[in-house]
C-alpha cells in the first residue's frame, strides 16, 4: 500500500521568521493520518524547525545537498550535516538546479547514492522542457533521466527512492499538467522503473507529481492512479493555501 506524500519545496524563500511561523500554523491543524506531510526549507531554517517538529509528524527534507560528507567544498552541505538537524528526505535533481546550477544526471546519480549510504530518502526530480514535449520525446526524456540518475543503484536501495515528475513548464506557471498527462507519465515512470529493478521495487514506489499544484486542482490530480502526491512550490508557502491541498480530500477541516 502506498501512502500519500505531500511535500512542499519553498525554494529560497523564509526567513526563520516567517519558517517557524508557517511551521506553527501546520503542528497546529489537525493533518490526516493518511497522509505524510514534509517540508523542504531553505538550510537555514532546518535547525529551528526540527527543534519545533519534536512532538509532530511532520517530515523535514533539504532541497539539495552535497554527495560527499565533508571538505573542502566551499558553500556546500553535506548529508551528515542535514542528518545532524533532523532530515530524513532530500529533493534531488530539481529542474531548477539542473538549469542554473548546470547539475547533470551524473551529479545526479552521485547525490542520490550518497543519501542513500546516509539513510536519507531522496525525492529524485525528472520532466521534460516545453521543447521536449512539444517534440514528442518527453517520456524518451524522463526514461534517461531514470537510467541515468539509478544507474548503480540496487533494488532494495531503490525502495527507498521517491521520484516526483515534474513537467517544467508547468512549474510557478500556472499552467498544470492535465490530470491524463501527470498520470501517463507517472505510469509510464512505474512502468520504466519495473524494468529497471522489479515489480516489487515499481509497486511500492512513490510516484509524486509537481507543477502549480493548487487547493482547487489537488483533489483532480490526486485521484489518479498512478499519483501518490504532489510536490509543491509556491502553494506550500502559506499555511492556509499548503492545508489546502494536504486536506485534498475533505477529511478534516
Ligand atoms: P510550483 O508549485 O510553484 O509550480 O513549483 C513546483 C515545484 O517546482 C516543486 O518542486
Amino acid at each position: 500500500m502506498r501512502k500519500t506524500l505531500i511535500a512542499g519545496n519553498w525554494k529560497m524563500n523564509n526567513n526563520v521568521k516567517d519558517s517557524l511561523e508557517l511551521v506553527s500554523s501546520l503542528i497546529n491543524a489537525q493533518l490526516p493520518d493518511e497522509v505524510d506531510v514534509l517540508i523542504c526549507p531553505p538550510f537555514t531554517a532546518l535547525y529551528p524547525i526540527n527543534e519545533i517538529l519534536t512532538y509532530s509528524e511532520i517530515k523535514l527534507g533539504a532541497q539539495n545537498m552535497h554527495f560527499e560528507v565533508s571538505g573542502a567544498y566551499t558553500g556546500e552541505v553535506s548529508p551528515l550535516m542535514l542528518k545532524d538537524v533532523g532530515v530524513s528526505y532530500v529533493i534531488i535533481g530539481h529542474s531548477e538546479r539542473r538549469q542554473y546550477f548546470n547539475e547533470s544526471d551524473e551529479l545526479v546519480n552521485e547525490k542520490i547514492k550518497s543519501a542513500l549510504i546516509h539513510d536519507i530518502k531522496p525525492i529524485l526530480c525528472v520532466g521534460e522542457s516545453l521543447i521536449q514535449r512539444e517534440s514528442n520525446i518527453e517520456k524518451e526524456t524522463v526514461k534517461n533521466q531514470l537510467i541515468n540518475a539509478l544507474r548503480g543503484i540496487k533494488s532494495e536501495d531503490a525502495k527507498e527512492i521517491v521520484i516526483a515528475y515534474e513537467p517544467i513548464w508547468a512549474i510557478g506557471t500556472g499552467k498544470t499538467a492535465t490530470s491524463e498527462q501527470a498520470n501517463e507519465m507517472a505510469a509510464f515512470i512505474r512502468n520504466t522503473v519495473e524494468e529497471i529493478y522489479d515489480i516489487n521495487v515499481s509497486e511500492n514506489l512513490l510516484v509524486l507529481y509537481g507543477g502549480s499544484v493548487k487547493g482547487d486542482n489537488a483533489a483532480e490530480i490526486m485521484s489518479q492512479s498512478d499519483i501518490d502526491g504532489a510536490l509543491v512550490g509556491g502553494a506550500s508557502l502559506k499555511a492556509v493555501d499548503f492545508l489546502k491541498i494536504i486536506m485534498y480530500n475533505n477529511h478534516v477541516q
